[in-house]
């Protein structure tokens, strides 16, 4: 088959590779998929770089996130040929080839009618959403949810995710064009947090943080750093500040004498843990989408499609700050 290999570490652009690489065979419990998408993450040129808390022996392949149909079967894998399923690949034999192999036990069905693109890129991010939202966050109908960086990947999942379960959502992003992004996501409000105050804005909208009055009740922050330490500002009485990431760069902290004096909640959300810790829940969890999605609540949004053929092109543009929504590689 065709695919990337990364044969010595670096920057993704001087270090990965194309051409012909053999065929991943199923072991038992696996299915072999033939590739249609694959969405790249962070990850991805983290574990380039060599960077990434794991570290896959040389030459491996990257892609941690595909969709696909499956075209042959592993002894005693419950799947069968032309399934259409989504799922990680194992760490260094990835997605970023033609062919690919997965665990048939945590593959997840292809919702009916959404591209290729789409289903690649739903999967972690609108799996992270209903998470955070839904069971770390306990979301209610008419609560208002702060999404930071609501025009990325997980955020744009979180503005629908969150529309959908009832909720008044203001989005922060950063420019103006990604603030139309997020507004077109069905944001109730925007903020662009380059070039307003994000504290005062947020006041603005739903009232001085005070108990009973106004703040947000589930703020969703992917940023960390100084956007957390606006977040402490604007958190609801009772509210739930949900940890997604650190984009940033900077691990904030959360003064206990703070969470308490307001009390709000600190939530740490680390979805891929669920998998090994209660995987019965990435099922429902999927359920509950696949039903969002049938009833045209949510969509995921594929900001850049690229061929497979240019995944260095695709990570340069994932790593500058400049995508919107997911980005995903087609063979
Ligand atoms: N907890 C979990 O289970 C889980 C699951 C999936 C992903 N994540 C994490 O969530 C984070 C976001 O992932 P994603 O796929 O949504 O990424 P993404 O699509 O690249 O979005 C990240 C956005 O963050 C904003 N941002 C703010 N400050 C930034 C900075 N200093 N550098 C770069 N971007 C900055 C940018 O939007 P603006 O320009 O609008 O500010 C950027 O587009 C990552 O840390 C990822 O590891 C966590």
């Amino acid at each position: 088959m065709l695919g990337w290999q990364v044969h010595e570490l670096g920057e993704p652009a001087d270090v990965l590779t194309w051409g012909e690489i053999p065929d991943p065979e199923p072991r038992p419990g696996q299915v072999l998929v033939r590739v249609a998408a694959v969405a790249c993450n962070f990850p991805d040129i983290l574990v380039c770089q060599g960077k990434y808390q794991e570290k896959p022996p040389l030459p491996f392949t990257p892609g941690l996130e595909i969709a696909g149909e499956v075209v042959a079967v592993g002894e005693g894998a419950a799947a069968k040929v032309g399934d259409r399923v989504l799922g990680t690949p194992p760490m260094g034999r990835g997605g970023y080839a033609e062919l690919a192999v997965l665990d048939a036990e945590s593959t997840l069905p292809w919702p009916e009618g959404m591209t290729p693109g789409q289903a690649a890129g739903m999967f972690v991010t609108y799996q992270t959403g209903i998470c955070a939202l839904e069971h770390r966050g306990r979301l209610q109908p008419g609560e208002t949810l702060l999404v930071h960086a609501a025009a990325g990947g997980v955020g744009s999942a979180a503005v629908q995710i969150g529309k959908a379960m009832g909720a008044r959502v203001i989005g922060t992003a950063g420019g103006p064009e990604k603030c139309a992004v997020v507004k077109g996501l069905g944001a109730d409000e925007v903020i662009d947090y380059s070039s307003e105050d994000l504290v005062a804005r947020v006041k603005e909208i739903t009232g001085p943080a005070k108990p009973g009055r106004g703040g947000a009740d589930v703020i969703f922050d992917p940023v960390g750093g100084d956007i957390f330490d606006a977040s402490r500002k604007v958190v609801a009485f009772e509210g739930r500040i949900l940890v997604i990431g650190f984009v940033s760069g900077r691990f904030a902290d959360a003064p206990t004498n703070h969470v308490l004096v307001k009390n709000y909640e600190v939530t740490g959300v680390h979805w891929g843990f669920y998998r090994t810790m209660k995987p019965e829940l990435i099922p429902r969890w999927q359920q509950r989408l696949d039903d969002l999605w049938a009833a045209g609540k949510i969509d995921p949004l594929v900001g850049v499609e690229l061929p497979l053929r240019e995944a260095p092109e695709a990570l340069r543009r994932l790593g500058s700050r400049g995508t919107t929504g997911k980005v995903v590689l087609v063979p």
